[in-house]
């Protein structure tokens, strides 16, 4: 347990209006908690937040904010608080949150996805969708052998970090929320905490740990980029897997995205690959459509187990993902901090 008890998390409204929220335990990761939240009180935002439109939340970037202010509002302060502790918090470094008993609406969903991501950070330009958020569909019909992994259902998604080849010098968080889900089995999360694997001092204090390595995207003409729309191009990049955020070891990693320049360092990242995904300590979590996982992405690994073959199976996720606002600079709504 970390220093920060997770007791300490669970805030209450007494002597103020605002909704009372609650931290669990959760009962598929032994790290990440659950924040439970009074249905009524979920759709007293969305009630409250109805006229503004995925089209307006797309093309007026200050409507996400708005958003957040009514999150501020229903359930004060106290709850934008909890999310970013619990995001901050090495030992949880994230949560899941249900909110499958107030609405399953994927529209309704996105803005409350949305509103807890801007009270933490600003999301990147998804490099899949070209805008704030990504809906990422899986299904079993029209995979190609070029298919992305992301994509493909019938194939393990390996361990990685999300934004290993992005501009920006850390991918904090991200979140997955599920909105629709068809003759699904398997196909759940698979999530390894850098502090549980074992091997990580082994890799992280190797020669390779902290040596910049090539890390580039697909060219425009590779079937990935093509199928992830070119929305980006970017820059190569020289960076280390292992990097140093906030005094704490963290992570980035997507083999696809990094290029060795000798049998040494390929040698490296095949065993590296080898060792996250057999560690015994890979947790498997279900998040249910309504649900939704938020992760620091500088402390877990994620991947995603092969679904069991049906013709019909279907399932689409909403991802969002960024860097963590500064401390100093949480969302500052009428006057409060
Ligand atoms: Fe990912």
């Amino acid at each position: 347990m970390s220093q920060h008890s997770r007791a300490a998390y669970a805030a209450t409204s007494d002597t103020t209006a605002a909704a009372r929220h609650l931290v669990q335990a959760h009962p598929e990761s032994g790290r990440l908690p659950r924040i439970v939240l009074e249905p009524e009180d979920i759709r007293d935002f969305l009630d409250e937040t109805a006229h503004i439109t995925t089209r307006s939340l797309e093309y007026v970037p200050y409507s996400r904010f708005n958003l957040t202010e009514v999150v501020q509002r229903v359930w004060g302060d106290e709850l934008i608080q909890t999310l970013y502790r619990l995001i901050e918090d090495r030992y949880s470094g994230g949560f899941m949150l249900d909110i499958s008993a107030a609405t399953t609406n994927d529209e309704e969903l996105i803005r409350f996805i949305t509103a807890l991501a801007h009270a933490i950070g600003t999301p990147d330009n998804d490099v899949l969708s070209g805008k704030f958020y990504a809906r990422l569909p899986v299904r079993s019909q029209d995979v190609t052998p070029q298919s992305s992994n992301l994509f493909q259902p019938y194939r393990t998604f390996g361990m990685h970090t999300d934004g290993a080849a992005s501009k920006n010098p850390t991918t904090d968080w991200l979140v997955f929320g599920k909105t629709h889900e068809r003759h699904v089995r398997g196909g759940r999360n698979r999530l390894l905490h850098l502090d549980d694997w074992r091997d990580v001092r082994q890799f992280a204090e190797a020669p390779q740990g902290r040596k910049p390595f090539l890390i580039e995207l697909p060219p425009a003409n590779d079937p990935r980029q093509q199928q992830w729309g070119n929305n980006v191009r970017s820059e190569p990049l020289n960076r280390p897997i292992f990097f140093d955020w906030h005094g704490h070891l963290c992570a980035r990693f997507a083999d696809q995205f990094i290029f060795p320049r000798s049998i040494e360092d390929a040698a490296y990242l095949r065993s590296f690959v080898e060792s996250i995904e057999s560690d015994p300590k890979v947790e498997c979590v279900t998040i249910p459509v309504g649900a939704m996982m938020f992760l620091n992405n500088n402390y877990w690994l994620h991947g995603r187990e092969v679904f069991e073959p049906h013709p019909e199976l279907y399932r689409e996720i909403v991802r969002m993902r960024g860097m963590l606002h500064a401390h100093q600079s949480f969302p500052v709504i009428n006057g409060a901090a």
